[in-house]
């Protein structure tokens, strides 16, 4: 196994479940309310770890109860959280989620301490860019922080993944810089202005970033599954057919998947696959982190049909 570093945010999240999401001005009353940890970043640290995966979390947090409980979280994980770093002039990140009947989310982030994470931490902690075969992240902490910790992690040797999420615009010589890069529908269009709604569109939204530079694009797709794009070919992986409570984290879910099965040296085939049900199996539960599997978890999932049937290449 090999080693995988995960940099990013970590997020208390206040979650209320009910029949839609409120519109601008709008008060819904919801059904259910749940309190729970999120952050892309922990979340997909947490997926690693969970599966066995060999992971450091590098993050800021703040000096205040919810990172108390992120830390108590972490221990109980069993996931190395050594290199946290604490601003006490800043709160922990939060995030504040609404889901519908459908199980469909949406979110709003207050980054907090998140956002305090600097170049200068990332400098500090060079000994876990030179230890990592993988870098994993996404967009929940500063642009110039995720620019350097891509140079670093290049400079080491080691495979570079983004989760470009939140989207936002990457520059171009940075995407270049990118082996793998995981937008969904909504960040795939933002990245490269072609509206993705189904496998067509984001085949050609995956072309154009394979244009400008990017190794290996797997479009995320939710219950349509992804699809994987790279120098050589183009291929639609479906996703297994599950009922959905909460949609929250399962991004987070199949990436951590992705980089456990790559780390554990499956095929990139092989390993999307093997994320797609841990993205599946993860929309089953409500809050992100309760619906996390461990392999028993996969493995009791895999024999009550929850597989996915053989990727289809499109080239
Ligand atoms: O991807 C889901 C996560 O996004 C939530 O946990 C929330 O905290 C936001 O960061």
């Amino acid at each position: 196994m090999q080693k995988i570093l995960v940099i990013g945010s970590y997020n208390v999240g206040l979650t209320v479940l009910g029949s839609r999401i409120p519109r601008p001005g709008e008060t819904v009353l919801g059904d259910r309310f749940d309190m729970g940890p999120g952050g892309k970043g922990s979340n997909q640290a947490i997926t690693i770890a969970r599966l066995g995966g060999d992971v450091t979390f590098l993050a800021k947090l703040g000096r205040d109860i919810f990172a108390d409980d992120a830390l108590r979280l972490f221990e109980h994980e069993g996931l190395d959280a050594k290199h946290l770093l604490f601003d006490p002039e800043a709160h922990t990140g939060a995030g504040i989620i609404f889901v519908n009947a459908e199980g469909q989310n949406a979110i709003g982030v207050a980054p907090g301490a998140n956002y305090r994470l600097s170049t200068a931490d990332l400098d500090a902690a060079e000994a876990l860019f030179t230890q990592s075969r993988y870098l994993l992240m996404q967009l929940e902490t500063p642009l110039p922080v995720v620019y350097h910790a891509i140079e670093k992690a290049r400079a080491a040797g080691a495979t570079v993944i983004l989760n470009p999420a939140p989207a936002q615009p990457i520059e171009p010589r940075y995407l270049a810089k990118i082996d793998i890069l995981t937008p969904n529908e909504t960040e795939a269009e933002i990245l490269t202005g072609v509206a993705v709604n189904d496998l067509p569109t984001a085949f050609e939204a995956a072309r154009r970033l394979r244009d400008q530079g990017v190794k290996q694009t797997i479009v995320t797709l939710g219950e349509k599954g992804s699809v994987l794009v790279d120098a050589t070919r183009e291929a639609h992986f479906p996703a297994p057919k599950v009922r959905s409570v909460d949609t929250t984290g399962a991004g987070d879910a199949f990436n951590g998947g992705l980089v456990y099965a790559l780390a554990a040296g499956r095929t990139i085939d092989e390993a999307i696959g093997f994320a797609s049900r841990v993205g599946a199996y993860s929309v089953m539960s409500v809050g992100v982190v309760p619906g996390l599997p461990r392999q028993a978890d996969l493995e009791r999932f895999e024999r009550e049909g929850g597989h996915v049937g053989a990727h289809v290449d499109a080239s």
